[in-house]
């Protein structure tokens, strides 16, 4: 899947090493509301579980000149409820403000109600993130309440209906 300036493929063992090297550099683990050991074998665990279970679809991110630049991913996905969780890494430095996540989560919001039949897509970020917040607002999900969340977190929905309703690009 492609959209200026990025396209989604599938994540490869080779990518490890680079994920594993950006989650190192400094303050990018705390960014994240998933955690594991940041260690070769942690991504590698990472990796394996969302290859592993049909509820995760995770992609990497390549930019114009075929470089990888994030992941971005739905887990969760749930068959019931028609949701799954959306998360989304850029490389640190300066991949980053580039528009390269953005365009990641139009596909992937794109895929998620057009082609999986998604009704809601969520994402969970540390209060403190707030590169993440204003990224989440201009895709657009709008932050809910939810009464037994830490008060750490906060929690951002986009529905189907707020998806067909937004002016995206796709
Ligand atoms: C949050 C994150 C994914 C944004 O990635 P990015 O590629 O830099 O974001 P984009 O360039 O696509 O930015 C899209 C919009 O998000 C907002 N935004 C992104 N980073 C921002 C920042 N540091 N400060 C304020 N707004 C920001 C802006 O509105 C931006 O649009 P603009 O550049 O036209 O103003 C990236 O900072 C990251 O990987 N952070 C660590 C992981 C994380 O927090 N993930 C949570 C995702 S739910």
């Amino acid at each position: 899947m492609s959209l200026t300036p990025i396209t989604l493929r599938a994540i490869e063992i080779s990518d490890i090493e680079v994920v594993t090297y950006w989650l190192k550099e400094p303050r990018v683990a705390e960014e994240l509301s998933w955690h594991f050991p940041l260690t070769f074998e942690g991504t590698k665990a990472f990796f394996d579980m969302l290859a592993s279970d049909q509820r995760n679809k995770g992609f990497a991110i390549e930019n114009e000149a075929g470089g990888l630049v994030g992941l971005t991913m739905l887990y969760g996905i749930n068959d019931n409820s028609r949701e799954a969780w959306t998360g989304t890494l850029i490389a640190p430095g300066n991949s980053r403000r580039r528009g390269y996540a953005k365009a990641s989560r139009l596909l992937l919001a794109e895929h998620a109600f057009g082609e999986l039949n998604l009704k809601r897509l969520l994402s969970k970020i540390s209060r403190s993130n707030i590169a993440a917040e204003k990224f989440l607002l201009s895709l657009p999900y709008s932050e809910i309440v939810e009464t037994d969340e830490s008060y750490d977190f906060k929690i951002f929905e986009l529905t189907r209906s707020a998806w067909r309703q937004s002016n995206h690009p796709i």
